[in-house]
């Protein structure tokens, strides 16, 4: 299949893509979050082309993303309206998606065999104007290859689904950087994916406690009673071997030191650099606790480390803190929990 590149998101590239989705194609669009794999969230067909293009276990459900939040009402059950309103008034349009139970308009294949459904609107601009065109709710999980990076710019998209796919928007570089906030809402709210919506601001604005999800921080052994199926796999990862170094500051700048010199890469902070020589297998993720401009820097330097063929890569844990939780999610799942203390 030949893909088309659009350049610019223009009326005439949002009609003809639009248009694709209607008629059952994929197409790749950016969001703040990262670039989706978009197809009409209401056509089973479609929804498997995007299993299939991604390589993505069956048993793993998408996003739905609309371009308003009164459309979500349609496809989903919203038992605590209260809370629903708090959420959507505070984060919708932005990088929250929430669990809700869900209605049948939707395809049974969106929800991967679960009876709820995660939903959300974006707040890039460029990513509803697709929606709105397509007039249909757009399953979309990130356009990557299932378990690479998540792309975080359209170049990315084009290394993992040139091909496969009808047709790439590209929008420019992603704002944050990471995948949404994933919340499950039931009794409990229940944080399933850490991202740029934190859970202290989610608690400052239900007034309620979030719970974050055991598989966020932990490796998930008992596949039974995953929360979020994404958990289970491998995700996010370079094609060499990540490590995350811990410890003190001196210490950790002394093993990237030596490390660097027997040939590996390095994901170190802003700050770790002037102990370490310049090289192209040397990048920084950011300042110790700027965690936005980490998430950001994240994936691209993963895939960098890619093009660069590094055979072995080490990098820096953040905190829990803020963002902060996201990047640390992410690195975990990309070293599969491989931490070396010194
Ligand atoms: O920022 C984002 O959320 C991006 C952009 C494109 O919107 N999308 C994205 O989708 O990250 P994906 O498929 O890569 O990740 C969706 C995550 C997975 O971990 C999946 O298991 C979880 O959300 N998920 C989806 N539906 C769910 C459901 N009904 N219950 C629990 N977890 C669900
Ligand atoms: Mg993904």
């Amino acid at each position: 299949m030949k893909t088309l590149f659009f350049d610019k998101i223009t009326e005439t590239a949002l009609d003809f893509c639009g248009k694709l989705i209607r008629e059952g194609e994929l197409v790749a669009f950016p969001t703040e979050t990262v670039y989706g794999l978009g197809a009409d969230a209401t056509n089973t067909d479609a929804v498997c082309k995007i299993y299939e293009a991604k390589g993505r276990e069956g048993d793993n459900p998408l996003i739905v993303h609309f371009a308003d939040p009164a459309d979500i009402e349609v496809y989903a059950s919203i038992p605590d309206k209260a809370l629903f309103e708090k959420l959507s008034a505070a984060f919708m349009p932005g990088p929250l998606t929430v669990v809700l139970p869900r209605k049948d308009a939707l395809s049974p294949r969106v929800s991967a065999g679960l009876s709820t459904v995660a939903v959300r609107v974006p707040s890039h601009e460029g990513a509803r104007a697709f929606i709105r065109a397509a007039r249909r709710p757009i399953a979309a999980p990130s356009a990557n290859r299932s378990h690479r990076p998540s792309p975080t710019a359209a170049s990315h998209v084009v290394e993992d689904m040139d091909g496969k796919i009808a047709a790439i928007l590209d929008g420019g570089t992603c704002e944050h950087g990471v995948e949404s906030t994933v919340l499950l809402l039931s009794d409990t709210l229940r944080l399933l994916r850490p991202g740029a919506v934190t859970r202290e601001m989610i608690e400052e604005v239900t007034g309620r406690e979030v719970l974050v999800d055991a598989g966020v921080l932990s490796r998930v052994e008992d596949v039974r009673r995953v929360a979020s199926p994404g958990m289970k796999y491998r995700h996010y990862a370079p094609q060499a071997p990540l490590s995350a170094v811990v410890g003190e500051d001196e210490r950790v700048c002394a093993f990237f030191a030596k490390a660097q010199s027997e040939g590996a890469g390095i994901l170190c902070y802003e700050e770790d650099l002037e102990y370490l020589a310049k090289n192209e297998r040397t990048m920084s993720l950011g300042s110790a606790e700027d965690y936005a401009a980490q998430a950001e820097t994240l994936f691209c330097a993963l895939r960098t480390f890619d093009k660069r063929r590094v055979e072995r890569i080490y990098t820096r844990l953040p905190k829990e803190e803020g963002v902060g939780l996201a990047v640390k999610n992410r690195l975990l799942r990309a070293c599969e929990f491989d931490i070396i203390e010194v």
